[in-house]
């Protein structure tokens, strides 16, 4: 079956769930998909029962679409997604984004938890993605190019919106504080990354690393979608702090700062 027929598969039956027109799209990482208990009379679609979605496996990451108004806007949220590191192809972890677009979403937010690369960071700041490193040595557009899905060498020289930054920036500002901006690194995983990885991406230029977010942001932009990215800070990069990393710390910060992360989204949402 063709890409394009599985993307009309899966938005027909969407479609078939929902008397709204969301035209904005959330992925939430880790922690952050409470966002979704935002909405007003929300329609929530497991991913099981979407045609050609795969379902997530990792703890703390749901497997549900919720559909709804937040702010007087029409959103759609991805609580939990895909990650390669579960095995997936990145053109699997990217489908839903495909999805997305079919059903008239022109802008989507990604969020998601990362260490921190950059020293002058500290664990709970929230960062801006100005632009990524994709060092998955993988491409969710590799194969034959559907050119109605887009063109076969897409533009990433303005793959988190400008016009989105300053917008995030300046809600962040009318809350009473300050969003860091940086470059995210996206690796594979699973393991977190040695000592001597993070200083070679401290050189290469990156604020911070994570396992996510860049092959959903390749397909947005292929399919011309405008968007925003958040990282959230959970810890500092290996061979920063004196300490271990784990998967529970990681959780336990996103938990503490999810209260002001959901202020900025909402804020955000509504200004867009
Ligand atoms: N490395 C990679 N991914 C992550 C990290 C990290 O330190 N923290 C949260 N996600």
């Amino acid at each position: 079956m063709s890409e394009q027929s599985k993307i009309d598969e899966a938005a027909a039956f969407i479609r078939g769930e929902i008397d709204l027109r969301p035209e904005i799209g959330l992925i939430l990482g880790s922690g952050l998909g409470v966002l979704a208990d935002l909405i007003e009379k929300p329609i929530v679609i497991d991913y099981s029962k979407i045609p050609h979605f795969p379902v997530s496996t990792v703890e703390g990451h749901a497997g549900e679409l919720v559909v709804g108004t937040i702010q007087n806007k029409q959103v759609l949220i991805m609580k939990g997604r895909f990650h390669a590191y579960e095995g997936y192809a990145a053109q699997t972890v990217s489908f839903p984004v495909r999805v997305m677009k079919e059903l008239g979403i022109h802008t989507l937010m990604v969020t998601n938890a990362a260490g921190g690369v950059n020293t002058s960071y500290e664990v709970g700041d929230l960062m801006v993605i100005k632009d990524h490193l994709n060092l998955t040595y993988r491409n969710p557009l590799i194969g034959p190019n559907d050119n109605q899905l887009g063109v076969r060498f897409p533009d990433m020289s303005e793959a988190y919106s400008r016009r989105l930054r300053k917008l995030a920036h300046d809600v962040a500002a009318s809350q009473n504080f300050s969003l860091r901006e940086g470059v995210y690194a996206g690796l594979l995983g699973p393991s977190y990354e040695t000592p001597a990885e993070i200083r070679m991406l401290r050189i290469m230029g990156a604020d911070a690393v994570g396992m996510s977010t860049v092959p959903e942001v390749i397909i947005a932009r292929h399919a011309g979608m405008e968007v925003l990215g958040f990282s959230c800070i959970s810890n500092m990069a290996a061979g920063i702090l004196d300490q271990p990393l784990s998967h529970a710390e990681v959780m336990v910060t996103t938990e503490k700062v999810k209260p002001k992360f959901l202020k900025l989204v909402l804020g955000i949402i509504e200004a867009l």
